[in-house]
């Protein structure tokens, strides 16, 4: 049973003030569920299912790992993190459904490199045509060209080692919470 108030129509424009009012408090609300939700959505992805030699998530937490390790700043390491996230649900636009989770809290930069990691990453596939495998040279005169390079590079493709001392999400979690709770989106 929903708690909360709820507004007085059933279609939007007959709404008061009043009701948007509420709709806002909810949507702050909403805001606040965010972090819970993530790290919820990133315990989904621990899958048995994959080709990979570890599942999805500790790909993801491996390379958050990395990045840390790496001395990679807050935007970046969770950006590392949630590069994966849209994978379950939008396994053909993935980069683009985690940089608009990302692009309202961390740097234009950083939500650039996870909306593009993909074009990136398809340079390792070794059975892809070459014209496939350089997809990444479009983006060559972007000014976060070299950024993507390295996230793929140093932190995303080789972060499928089952013997590589990857830290739990756990770890993770108080950064979540950090980097979302920075700004409130507005709709
Ligand atoms: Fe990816
Ligand atoms: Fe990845």
């Amino acid at each position: 049973m929903n708690p909360y108030p709820t507004v007085s129509f059933t279609e939007m424009r007959r709404g008061t003030p009043g009701d948007f009012d509420l709709i806002d408090a909810n949507d702050a609300r909403t805001l606040c569920k965010l972090p819970d939700r993530i790290l919820e959505h990133l315990r989904l992805t621990a899958d048995d299912d994959g080709a990979y030699p570890i599942d999805r998530l500790q790909h993801v937490l491996q390379t958050a790992t990395r990045a840390e390790r790496d001395g990679a700043d807050d935007d970046w390491v969770v950006a590392a993190l949630l590069h994966d996230i849209g994978d379950i649900l939008a396994p053909c636009s993935h980069g683009a459904v985690a940089a608009e989770i990302l692009r309202p809290f961390v740097r234009a930069d950083v939500a650039w490199v996870v909306h593009h990691h993909g074009a990136f990453q398809r340079a390792y596939y070794a059975n892809r045509p070459e014209s496939e495998r350089n997809e990444r040279e479009q983006y060559r005169e972007h000014p976060h060209y070299g950024a993507a390079l390295d996230f793929c590079r140093d932190w995303d493709q080789c972060s499928f080692d089952p013997g590589y001392d990857t830290l739990p999400l756990e770890h993770f979690e108080p950064l979540v919470r950090r980097v979302f709770a920075r700004a409130p989106c507005s709709r």
